[in-house]
């Protein structure tokens, strides 16, 4: 049995009762479920309240004035109010819906473009983005004239401030990673905020890695942007969503049109709903939302700074474990201090693939690839990594099996 140093401040066994799947076997081994940065498993709170909704109140929000349609309004726009104290954003019409991260992050990218920046401006973006954060900025940017800068980041995921400061010069956009799905490395995003703003430029933070794990106040770090996803923080798939300074939304043109996102449409023209509505075109995934609201509440309920004190404490355990592994090479921080409980690696010169097939023979479920950071990789100079990551459901004893399996490939392959 690890040890780990301090008194977690979370009850683990109490929590993984909340999580039914985490009681499945995969080939008969206990399943170890260590891809928490792809995605995070629902406790049976997040999935209750999925199925109240359309056991209950299955109904279209906003649009009919009958007492199904008012509930679900209610309970779907009860979510916002959740995420709006979550996040610290000053106002509910600051939090916007949409499908996922990586929607929150196209939005930003369309509509800052077409409405703050023209051509020969510059947009900068650093190495380590996930594609995500990276793509969108990349081919909008050429698609308008404008330049793509991309900023140096150190092999640890540590921004390059003097070539940022150089890229910045002229800069309208600056968008960057809260926490590195590759390398688990965490951003100084105050600091790196203050920088952008201090040179004329927008700041839009990537949270998809940092929202689920750190306790996030969009007002202190000061940024105009920042985007994450439900799936990744217990709730349901399908849904993310965009914090954006009330201000700049206002000004910013719709990104997607249709229902429910206009105010009044005549031949020739059509104005606008009011925020947050404005950018939420269609019928919403309600459920999806409703389940996101249940998942904050329990987070909440957990306490972030409890989550991240806890994280923090195993990915010590987890690194100091791991490097005991033969041929194991760990990439990003060594100090848990400055890192989330992402953690990537290879063993010698086996592929990533064959790791993760043997471990998931074992029970144990990580990521193995690119993870959608094709820059990153180039950056290591490796075509892929291992990747096992951590949630508040996880205990010494995942790290005990990730390494004991991690044993197994040596056998298996040598
Ligand atoms: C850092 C980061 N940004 C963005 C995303 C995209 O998230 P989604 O696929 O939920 O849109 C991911 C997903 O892995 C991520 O790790």
């Amino acid at each position: 049995m690890l040890e780990v140093e301090g008194a977690p401040k979370l009850d683990v066994v109490k929590i993984r009762k909340d999580f039914p799947i985490l009681k499945r076997r995969v080939h008969g081994k206990k399943l170890v479920y260590l891809d928490n940065a792809a995605t995070t498993q629902k406790p049976q709170q997040v999935v209750d309240a999925v199925c109240q909704y359309y056991t209950n109140q299955n109904s279209n929000i906003h649009r009919s004035v009958h007492e199904l349609a008012e509930e679900a309004t209610e309970a779907f726009e009860a979510s916002r109010d959740k995420i709006q104290r979550f996040v610290n954003a000053r106002s509910r019409e600051e939090i916007v819906f949409t499908k996922n991260a990586t929607e929150a992050l196209n939005l930003v990218a369309r509509s800052t473009l077409e409405k703050f920046v023209k051509p020969g401006d510059r947009v900068v973006v650093t190495e380590m983005e996930h594609h995500s954060n990276f793509v969108p900025w990349q081919q909008l940017a050429k698609r308008k004239g404008v330049k793509f800068e991309i900023v140096s980041v150190s092999d640890d995921g540590e921004v390059d401030e003097s070539d940022l400061e150089t890229k910045l010069r002229g800069a309208k956009i600056l968008a960057f990673t809260h926490m590195s799905n590759v390398l688990g490395g965490i951003t100084d995003a105050k600091r790196l905020t203050k920088l952008g703003q201090d040179h004329g430029a927008l700041v839009v933070i990537d949270g998809a890695q940092s929202a689920p794990h750190l306790p996030i106040n969009v007002q202190d770090i000061g940024c105009d942007f920042f985007a994450f996803s439900a799936h990744k923080m217990l709730g349901p798939t399908g849904v993310g969503c965009l914090y954006g300074r009330r201000e700049l939304l206002e000004e910013m043109p719709p990104f997607l049109f249709g229902g429910d996102m206009i105010r009044d449409v005549q031949r020739e023209e059509t104005t606008w709903n009011d925020l947050p509505w404005k950018f939420e075109a269609g019928t919403s995934n309600i459920a999806g939302v409703i389940g996101f609201g249940a998942a904050i509440d329990y987070l909440a309920d957990l306490g972030m700074q409890n989550v991240a004190y806890d994280e923090r404490q195993l990915t010590k355990v987890a690194l100091e474990e791991l490097s005991k592994v033969k041929d194991i090479v760990i990439y990003g921080p060594r100090d848990p201090r400055k890192r989330g409980a992402v953690i990537s690696f290879n063993v010698g010169k086996i592929h990533a693939h064959d790791v993760a097939s043997i471990l998931d023979s074992e029970g144990v479920a990580i990521r193995s690839g690119h993870h959608c950071a094709q820059l990153m990789m180039q950056k290591l100079d490796v075509p892929s990594t291992s990747r096992a990551s951590f949630y508040l459901y996880n205990s010494t004893d995942d790290v005990e099996a990730l390494c004991n399996a991690l044993r197994k490939v040596e056998e298996v392959l040598s």
